[in-house]
């Protein structure tokens, strides 16, 4: 365990595990699908996410990111302003955003706004963890990994000030370590 982190709340089997399953509910979704679906990032805390799930998912999809700001530190600044816009025309498609975390629900709220305005047929969202006390405005991921209590966690995409995202394992730091 890093020597920064008090304890581990998800380990990398957990996380695997839980991202076949998604998989399986992802696929169940699809399966009547006749159309290609657009998997769209939400950088930069969607990376190790992404990578875990998309291994498991059979339905045939394409990958796009689209990076967001809406965190400074520990607090929610609550003002979401585009950073990398899409790739690539999402007029009628159907759009699965990959999210990190709900937690005020501001930015996946935006960010399906966004893509609706934009044209897509469908937008729905998993996202790896659900904050749900924290919610501030009404939004909610479709299809989530954990749900977890109203802690600030670092690892697996989760980051402190942009540092600990490559951890292999979702955990809480050491509070001398929250500065
Ligand atoms: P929102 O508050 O739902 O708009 O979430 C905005 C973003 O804040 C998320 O996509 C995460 O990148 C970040 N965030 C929220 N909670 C945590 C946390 O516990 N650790 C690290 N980042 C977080």
């Amino acid at each position: 365990m890093h020597q920064d982190m008090l304890r581990i709340l998800f380990n990398n089997q957990e996380i695997d595990t839980r991202c076949q399953e998604l998989a399986k509910e992802i696929d169940k979704y699809y399966k009547d699908s006749q159309e290609t679906i657009l998997v769209i990032g939400v950088l930069k805390g969607c990376i190790p996410f992404m990578a875990n799930l998309i291994k498991y998912i059979n339905t045939d999809v394409e990958l796009d990111f689209l990076a967001v700001s809406s965190y400074d530190g520990k607090e929610s600044i609550g003002d979401v302003k585009i950073e990398k816009d899409l790739n690539r025309s999402i007029k009628n498609t159907r759009v699965l955003v990959v999210e990190d975390i709900v937690d005020t629900g501001r930015t996946i709220k935006e960010v399906r706004t966004l893509l609706m305005n934009k044209g897509a047929k469908e937008v729905k969202v998993v996202s790896l963890l659900d904050k749900p006390s924290r919610r501030v405005v009404e939004a909610h991921a479709d299809f989530i990994g954990f749900e977890v209590e109203n802690y600030f966690v670092v690892g697996f995409g989760f980051d402190y000030n942009e540092r600990y995202r490559q951890l292999p394992y979702i955990g809480v730091l050491k509070e001398e370590k929250y500065r």
